[in-house]
């Protein structure tokens, strides 16, 4: 049965405790004063206790408790003290290795291009994702029959067929030409969706980095040495680029420019195909049915453009010849890219 003697025998137990370690104070903790330590159980055997006795031996549980929560937080104390720790903790040793973060390698190129842009004085511009038709389509000049508004290539939002997101960085020209003053020199990074399946050289979700460039007088010298500026400085001062025509409903004319192949510096290898020469972007003249769609003065303004895939650029530079590495995020893959100071 409970009786004082014995509860005085427990003080005495946990008076003569002492500790070295906080652990040892924790376990001291649990073993007493935790739901199931001998303290609960004392308290449990309580109700035994003949009525006459019960004033005498409650006193004494309480003044038990009272000194093992005592006897704890005065260990607690001195064990965490400043003094303590000092002479405890060897200052000496080597301290944890803290593992710093790098740069996705699709960030460590866009910072880069984006750099070399604002260098030339273009600053940068973002648009929303989600876009109507008007600024993905039209008022880019596309003809309402035009292959790219296609099902196949466009993911719409919520079966509105006016709702898309948007397939490619142009649409911002469309925003940009809207809310800001002439002359404008932006540079305009963004993430495009098309509805295109996932293989080593396809994504549905990519980005892009689009330029543009409208003022009086801007002509075709003008894209051509920024071009060569942009290459040389992305690739290497000894890079060559060469304009081949093409099309683009919202440039005329209209060019994609190659760049002399990185790896093997255009005497042809299997990344450039023996070509010696890589496809870097698609650019031109503002199409002046642009200017019109947008309100501007077509016979006082002129502009250029220019579109490349962030992706496709990394894969070159870095001889990556699987596109879906940039989305796996495999720690192995991130590690290997480093920016000083980009
Ligand atoms: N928007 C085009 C695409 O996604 C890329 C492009 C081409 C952008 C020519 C331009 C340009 O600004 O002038 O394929």
């Amino acid at each position: 049965m409970l009786s004082k003697s014995k509860i005085n025998e427990v003080i005495a137990e946990i008076e003569k405790f002492s500790a070295n370690k906080i652990e040892e104070v924790d376990a001291f903790r649990i073993e007493h004063l935790s739901k199931k330590g001998t303290i609960a159980q004392l308290f449990g055997e309580f109700k035994t206790v003949p009525n006459e006795q019960k004033k005498e031996i409650g006193l004494a549980l309480n003044k038990l408790k009272t000194i093992a929560t005592e006897k704890i937080n005065s260990l607690k104390e001195e064990l965490l003290s400043a003094d303590n720790i000092e002479k405890t903790l060897d200052l000496t040793l080597p301290g944890d290795d803290v593992k710093l973060g790098s740069r996705h390698p699709l960030s460590i190129v866009r910072n880069e291009i984006l750099s070399i842009f604002s260098r030339l004085g273009f600053v940068i511009s973002e648009g929303p994702e989600i876009e109507d038709d008007w600024h993905n389509f039209s008022a880019l000049n596309f003809p309402k029959e035009h292959p790219a508004r296609d099902m196949q290539d466009t993911f719409f939002v919520e079966k509105d067929p006016d709702i898309v997101l948007h397939t490619h960085t142009s649409s911002v020209q469309v925003r940009d030409m809207e809310s800001h003053d002439l002359p404008i020199r932006l540079v305009t990074p963004g993430r495009v969706f098309r509805n295109e399946a996932i293989s080593a050289r396809a994504h549905c979700i990519f980005n892009q980095i689009e330029a543009l460039y409208i003022d009086k007088n801007v002509s075709f010298a003008d894209l051509k040495q920024t071009l060569t500026y942009f290459a040389k400085e992305l690739f290497g001062q000894e890079t060559k680029i060469r304009l081949r025509p093409s099309y683009f409903p919202f440039t005329e004319p209209s060019a994609e420019m190659d760049v002399t192949c990185s790896i093997c510096h255009g005497k042809g290898c299997n990344v450039c195909k023996g070509t010696g020469w890589l496809e870097i972007l698609g650019c031109g003249m503002v199409d002046p049915n642009v200017f019109e769609l947008n309100h501007l003065d077509k016979d006082k303004y002129t502009g250029f453009a220019l579109g490349m895939g962030i992706e496709r650029i990394a894969m070159l530079k870095y001889t990556i010849n699987d596109l879906r590495l940039f989305f796996e995020n495999d720690i192995r893959f991130l590690e290997q890219f480093t920016a000083a100071d980009i």
